[in-house]
């Protein structure tokens, strides 16, 4: 038995033995902690409970035939999905159940679904528009004029916006493609930040959004990908002004400063700062998912497809930096990058893959 008790230890996932009697013979320290701590010498029914699982055993204690069953538990994590499969040891008649942890492929396929899902959604939209108009511009308002201009200047607006989903989809797959390789040109951020905030004039004005800034005169370099790190600073400057609304201020500031804790070595800060409706709490954790939109009409209609914030976060994560977000409803929101300024440690990341 003590042989037993050493290869079913050296599984490195939880592990139980059962005799042809179905009674546990022996289980590993993982399976001890999935189940319980006295599930040894019991029988299977009484220890394991769930009906899919009590049948494969009985089924490869029966029959002598590897089986396989779903097994559904939950931890500190949350919900927990295990593969387990029942194979029957040699002519022992004892039955090995081991137990794969699945989950990170089911969220990994489900994310996958939902993506598929909310690109054939947001493309849909302005998809079914188009050819609307295009059979209305066929039937009925063939030979008027004004109202074949006004339409054309939705199927534009409406062409655009696909345009402009399928260009962030592309950039966003090709940031998660080079994610691992950290950007090594010396890049001057306050120049970089003062272009993409004076790009920016003419839509904080059509929004009658006040923009003041400190700090984008300075003279100081990160190591990173200027086109990227120009795409940070409109995501995050242009968010500010589109939901903040008339009469709001919308502070973009820039500094270098030594030894940031969020880094843990010298930075470069970048903040967007807005006195807009602010952002519930709720919402916060959720903003750099893609799609993830607060107010999805509103979004909407400011041409929004909720994948400015992901996109963010990728840039920053590729630049080794940290993005935070703070946000109190009523009163505004606070954007911060903290990039690292030169040669940082490489550290590992555990980047959030798919947000
Ligand atoms: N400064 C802000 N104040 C209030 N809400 C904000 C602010 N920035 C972002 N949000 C909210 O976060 C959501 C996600 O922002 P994100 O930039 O990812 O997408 P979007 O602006 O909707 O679309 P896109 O940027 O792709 O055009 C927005 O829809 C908005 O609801
Ligand atoms: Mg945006």
């Amino acid at each position: 038995m003590d042989m037993w008790d050493s290869v079913v230890e050296a599984i490195p996932i939880p592990g139980i033995l059962v005799d042809q009697n179905g009674r546990i013979l022996e289980s590993n320290a993982a399976a001890r902690q999935l189940f319980s701590d006295q599930i040894n010498d019991r029988h299977y029914i009484a220890a394991l409970r769930q009906p899919s699982i009590l049948d494969a055993l009985e089924q490869a204690l029966a029959s002598g035939e590897t089986t396989s069953a779903q097994f559904l538990a939950a931890d500190e994590r949350g919900d927990v999905t295990f593969e387990a499969t029942c194979t029957p040891v040699g002519d022992t008649g004892h039955v090995l159940a081991c137990f794969e942890d699945r989950t990170a492929m089911e969220e990994a396929g489900q994310m996958r679904r939902d993506f598929v899902a909310n690109v054939s959604h947001e493309l849909r939209t302005p998809l079914t528009a188009l050819l609307g108009f295009i059979e209305t511009l066929r039937g009925t308002a063939r030979d008027d004029t004004t109202v074949r201009e006004r339409f054309l200047g939705i199927m534009e607006r409406e062409a655009s916006r696909m345009n402009r989903l399928v260009g962030d989809l592309l950039s966003l797959s090709r940031l998660e493609a080079e994610e691992r390789l950290r950007p090594t040109d010396p890049v001057q951020l306050p120049a970089v930040v003062r272009s993409a905030v004076h790009a920016l004039g003419p839509l904080a004005a059509e929004h009658e959004v006040h923009v003041t800034t400190s700090g984008l005169d300075g003279d100081f370099t990160v190591l990173g990908d200027a086109d990227q790190l120009a795409q940070v600073a409109t995501n995050l400057v242009e968010n500010a002004i589109k939901y903040s609304g008339p009469g709001t201020n919308v502070d973009v500031s820039v500094q270098s400063t030594d030894a940031h804790p969020m880094i843990q070595g010298d930075a470069a800060l970048l903040v967007v700062s807005d006195t807009g409706a602010g952002i519930d709490m709720f919402h916060v954790p959720r903003l750099t998912e893609r799609f993830y939109r607060v107010d999805s009409h509103r979004s909407r209609e400011m041409g929004g497809t909720g994948l400015g914030l992901a996109i963010v976060k990728h840039i920053v994560n590729r630049h080794r930096g940290r993005l935070r977000i703070e946000s109190e409803t009523g009163k505004g929101s606070r954007f911060l990058v903290v990039l690292p300024r030169g040669e940082a440690r490489e550290r590992h990341e555990n980047s959030d893959e798919l947000s």
